[in-house]
């Protein structure tokens, strides 16, 4: 994996756009490390208290009546645990959990063999949810309402209809685009919730544990400079407490201090705020180019090179709720944060006093 590492930032145009150590999203390179570092349990499942409550009790209840849990959607931009926390579920639940995503569901066949392969009390966990297709959304509705398969047999005329009962299951749906689930199936899950990005507290949390798996010495302060710029995200903080430890191996005695952790990750071109180059450029390129906006997210995700999807996803979430982005029905406009971020002395007069 390498690392855009020149000083001007719109070079990241000349890379495609690409620089994988902090966007949020899932790579394969690090599946096995994440399973490795993955948390298990509520206990080692660090943040999201208010919702780790709710689910703590709904659990609880699900057991006393004997009963499985209520289908449960999760949304949230990548990287703040959804798919961890399905898993410290079905561990609490002490049930098994099968993992598919909505693309590896494009045949009916796929869905049915999947819903007909599940034993009572068990979780399917369908990742992407919202890219389900219409015929699998259709097979899942009885499924999820009263647990039966409606399933035909035979041609025209003689076209017949066979319910074929399921056992009683939970179903986990997650997703970063709430707005892309059809009405109907988001009215199927009992439970919906939203997940937050995490504190720089919690943060540091998720990296003192990870360290200590990986038998990486941090100190709290250097646990603090790496949660500063993990963008509210234990996917990204796990990737940087790897790569900041690389950096102290070589460069120092392997233990990661404030000033080692502040050293690598402004080699890594991460400022304190978590931006990196593709943010920087974005937020540069409307101030620069669009007197700060509205421009539209196409015109942005051609001029710096990135896919429109990887912007709305990935990047977006973060800028937004940091406040350095705003979303108009006109298109992307940069806030008066963002010109001071960067350095920029003036905002344009239409936005002062907008933010
Ligand atoms: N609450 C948490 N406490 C500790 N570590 C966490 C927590 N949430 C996530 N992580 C870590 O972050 C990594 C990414 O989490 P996860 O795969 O669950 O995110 P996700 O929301 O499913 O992302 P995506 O939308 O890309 O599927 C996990 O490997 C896990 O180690
Ligand atoms: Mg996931």
């Amino acid at each position: 994996m390498s690392i855009v590492a020149d000083d001007n930032d719109f070079a990241i145009k000349k890379h495609g756009g690409k620089n994988p150590v902090i966007k949020a999203e899932s790579i394969e390179f690090d599946k096995n490390f994440e399973n490795c570092i993955r948390p298990k349990s509520f206990d080692t499942y660090i943040g999201q208290s208010a919702l780790k409550e709710t689910l703590k009790i709904s659990i609880e209840a699900a057991k006393k009546r004997e009963l499985p849990l209520d289908h449960l959607l999760f949304y949230g931009p990548p990287g703040l645990g959804k798919t961890t926390l399905a898993g410290v579920i079905a561990e609490q639940m002490g049930v098994e959990i099968k993992i598919t995503s909505a693309p590896a569901l494009e045949r009916p066949r796929d869905i049915i063999g999947i819903l007909m392969s599940l034993k009572g009390g068990e979780i399917l966990f369908i990742d992407e949810i919202h890219r389900l297709n219409k015929v699998a959304e259709e097979i899942l509705y009885p499924a999820m309402e009263d647990f039966f398969l409606d399933m035909t047999t035979g041609k025209s005329q003689t076209v017949k209809t066979l319910r074929v009962p399921l056992p009683k299951f939970t179903l986990i749906g997650a997703t970063t685009k709430a707005g892309e689930l059809s009405g109907p199936l988001r009215d199927r899950f009992g439970i919906i919730h939203r997940l937050e990005f995490y504190t720089e507290d919690e943060l540091a949390q998720v990296i003192t544990r990870t360290a200590g798996i990986l038998n990486i010495e941090i100190t709290e302060e250097g646990a603090h400079a790496i949660a500063k710029r993990s963008r509210g995200t234990p996917r990204i903080a796990n990737r940087l407490v790897k790569r900041v430890s690389d950096y102290a191996l070589v460069k120092h005695d392997g233990k990661i201090t404030e000033d080692v952790a502040n050293k690598s990750l402004d080699i890594l071109k991460i400022d304190h705020f978590g931006l990196d180059t593709t943010d920087r450029a974005l937020l540069k390129l409307i101030i620069e180019k669009y007197d700060g906006g509205p421009v539209g997210i196409e015109t942005i995700a051609a001029a710096i090179g990135e896919d429109v999807r990887t912007l709305e996803d990935v990047c977006e979430p973060y800028l937004l709720q940091a406040g350095l982005l705003q979303r108009t029905p006109r298109g992307r406009k940069v806030s008066p944060a963002a010109y001071r971020h960067l350095g920029y002395k003036n905002t344009p007069p239409e936005q002062q006093g907008l933010f």
